[in-house]
């Protein structure tokens, strides 16, 4: 194959790129390149039967399709040990599109039907390094995104939210400092493709997202709870961080992560992208109007339908009732666009009763006594 066509059919999902050249991407492919397990139906059916609820929508249409050690979770759950969930948010915008918003709805599901404690990160120090932004308005928009986050309905009591400007020191930090010394400069230029030309503070970062996998770092939520397991949601993106983790955790004494990881959202324009902050048309944000939204959909979504409504009808597109002819592109996009309007309009009026003071308490640094109640 020479260089041109290797191209041509090239697909990159890593931390700051996901794209597909070669049309939608490829989530087969990619389990079998990072080493993952597929998220099955006995998977499902065994989460439903444990949490004695239905699973979520998120689980049964497969959006959560990719695992590492997820099953190992249950099998001691159902023992009676339970873990805590970690998932986190790079700060590098104002508002959160609905990509964003996936993790975040599903680990509120995850902390309700499992009743865990959940601690969430706020990489205001990672994005200061990748977007350029300054330390202050780094820590801005971290805070900004925490109420976007608290406005998903996470509980107090069990939810521990923190910014690693604020938060990086005493224990996490002698976590970070012995995942650190575990990793060669030509192990993470292999994970993440680091150049000579990068600064030195993106070269030390992994261990930041590294170290919320293990308890001990946070010694008010979990001193004396040394064995306690770690459960990462995520989308596939952040997997290259948690094969890190996994790799050096053993060899410093704790338990492996496990992990459930999502697909992306896909961008308006079609699957071979996903939503994104730096193309405004290709996301919904969670502060678009209902007007907006309507207008983006209209003008942008990739429906798969036909070039004529005769074709159409002929040969139908690929989704159900609107794949056997029977809907029109326009039908589609109208019941999109009623579905993600009453998502956004819920999510807007919770977020602006998120106050300063409730962010300070889900942020401030304290033990959750009813955590696993
Ligand atoms: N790096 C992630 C981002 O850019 C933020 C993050 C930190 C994260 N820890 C995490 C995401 C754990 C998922 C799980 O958004």
């Amino acid at each position: 194959m020479d260089k041109k066509e290797e191209n041509t059919e090239e697909q990159v999902v890593n931390p700051w790129e996901v794209s597909s050249s070669g049309g939608k991407i490829d989530y087969d492919k990619l389990i079998d390149k990072f080493g993952c397990q597929r998220f099955d139906q006995s998977l499902v059916d065994r989460v439903q039967r444990l949490t004695g609820r239905p699973p979520h929508v998120f689980l049964r249409r497969g959006v959560f399709f990719a695992h590492r050690d997820f099953n190992e979770i249950l099998d001691a759950y159902e023992r009676g040990e339970k873990f805590y969930l970690y998932t986190g948010r790079g700060p590098s915008s104002e508002a959160l599109h609905l990509g964003h918003l996936i993790p975040f709805m599903f680990t509120k599901y995850l902390q309700d039907a499992f009743k865990v404690p959940l601690v969430i990160q706020l990489t205001d120090d990672e994005k200061c390094m990748w977007k350029n932004l300054s330390v202050e308005e780094s820590q801005r928009l971290a805070r900004e995104n925490a109420k976007d986050i608290i406005a998903c309905g996470f509980d107090i009591t069990k939810t521990f939210i923190f910014s690693d400007f604020d938060y990086v020191g005493g224990a996490f930090y002698k976590n970070m400092v012995r995942v650190a010394k575990c990793v060669t400069y030509n192990k993470v230029v292999g994970i993440f493709g680091f150049t000579g030309e990068d600064h030195i503070g993106k070269v030390s970062f992994p261990p930041v997202q590294a170290v919320p996998s293990f308890p001990s770092s946070f010694p008010h939520l979990f001193s004396g709870k040394d064995n306690l397991r770690c459960l990462i949601p995520c989308a596939i993106d952040q997997d290259p961080y948690f094969r890190m983790t996994r790799d050096v955790a053993p060899r410093i004494g704790y338990h492996k992560p496990a992990l459930i990881e999502s697909s992306f959202f896909p961008a308006l324009q079609g699957e071979n992208g996903k939503m994104s902050a730096s193309d405004p048309n290709s996301a919904i944000y969670v502060t678009d109007s209902g007007k907006v939204i309507k207008n983006k959909i209209n003008k942008y979504a990739f429906s798969g339908g036909r070039e004529s409504v005769e074709l159409h009808r002929k040969l139908g597109a690929n989704v159900e009732e609107y794949g056997a002819g029977r809907m029109l592109t326009g039908e589609v996009k109208q019941r999109l666009t009623q579905v993600l309007t009453e998502l956004v309009e819920r999510h807007q009026t919770a977020r602006s009763a998120v106050t300063d003071e409730m962010v300070d308490a889900f942020m401030s640094v304290r033990p959750l006594p009813n955590m696993f109640n």
